[in-house]
């Protein structure tokens, strides 16, 4: 099977009323793990890659695992471009073997956001290759983009509408509460996202998929083996796996997992390496980390994607 673009898993998502994982990958071991945990549970995958990512690892290197990991595996993978911040990225990404890109106009003025979005939309249209869009901003890190709790804000639905049909996009991203990296509450807060804006949205954009980015759930086993094994991520807190399995069950097709993969892999080699404190081979705990990447993309897509035996 060769890469395919994110059109009929969308389709499906939405009809099944479940989502789609989309994980962030930056090696081999994170992406075979990947792979392995979803070929085990038959469900369709999104590999993702962002511009740090491409900077770490080399696109062509990424490129090929992925093609590595669609031959071993024969599950319908598509290859898409997280936060693409321009549109020179983007066409790097669609000219370079991508099936998917996102263009994240998300701080610009609107009319400006609409206009690149519009731009990228038509190369990536043109090269058969599928456009994510957003609207609204996330508080949280990504790449050199840090947006303060101040500075993030909801999607409005009332905009919605008009940007999709401006700009063509084949999906959107939208702010509902959710935000990137490990620290997404203050401890004592509401841990809840606004599934009201999401129903919203919906109404205005009936059938068509929605993008919920920042959505790891910091699972405390893994920030207490963390912590335990002599790191220090007090008060990490993430999106309650009821909550996303709400929105997986609304119009949201496509679920952003990164912190999560980072968490689990961490543990595993913070342990690891505390247990075996001689051993210097990597690949004796990068085996361990691959294993946990594995378990929890397991854990994803039976707990909170939904998306077991649809591939
Ligand atoms: O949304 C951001 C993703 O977690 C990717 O993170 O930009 O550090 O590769 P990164
Ligand atoms: P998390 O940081 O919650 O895993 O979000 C990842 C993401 O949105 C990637 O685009
Ligand atoms: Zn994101």
């Amino acid at each position: 099977m060769p890469l395919v673009t994110t059109a009929k898993m969308f389709e499906d998502a939405y009809k099944g009323h479940y989502a789609v994982g989309a994980f962030n990958v930056n090696n081999m071991e994170i992406i075979q793990g990947i792979v392995q945990g979803a070929q085990k549970l038959n469900a369709p995958l999104i590999l993702q890659v962002s511009k740090g990512a491409r900077a770490y690892a080399n696109h062509t290197y990424l490129v090929k695992l992925v093609e590595a990991a669609i031959e071993t595996s024969g599950l319908p993978i598509a290859l898409h471009l997280d936060h693409g911040p321009d549109f020179e990225t983007c066409k790097s990404c669609i000219d370079g073997g991508f099936s998917s890109v996102m263009i994240d106009g998300s701080h610009l003025p609107y009319e400006e956001n609409v206009a690149l979005t519009r731009k990228v939309v038509e190369y990536a249209h043109a090269h058969g290759v599928v456009v994510e869009g957003e609207l609204g901003r996330l508080a949280g890190i990504e790449d050199d983009v840090k947006v303060s709790d101040e500075d993030s804000s909801y999607t409005r639905p009332e905009e919605v509408y008009d940007f999709v049909t401006r700009t063509g996009v084949d999906s959107l991203a939208i702010a509902i509460g959710t935000s990137h990296g490990a620290f997404k509450f203050k401890p004592g807060q509401d841990p809840k996202i606004r599934i009201d804006i999401l129903e919203e949205v919906e109404k205005q954009l009936p059938g068509f998929p929605i993008v919920l980015h920042g959505a790891s759930s910091v699972i405390p086993e893994f920030v207490d083996i963390i912590n335990q094994y002599g790191g220090k991520m007090d008060n990490a807190i993430g999106i309650p796996e009821s909550e996303l399995r709400k929105a997986a069950e609304h119009a949201v097709c496509k679920i952003n997992i990164d912190s999560d993969l980072r968490l689990a892999m961490t543990a595993a080699v913070r342990k690891y390496l505390a247990e075996n404190p001689s051993h210097f081979d990597p690949r004796q705990y990068l085996a361990p980390a691959r294993e946990a990447i594995q378990g929890m993309v397991e854990h994803k897509i039976l707990n909170v994607l939904g998306c077991a035996n649809k591939a």
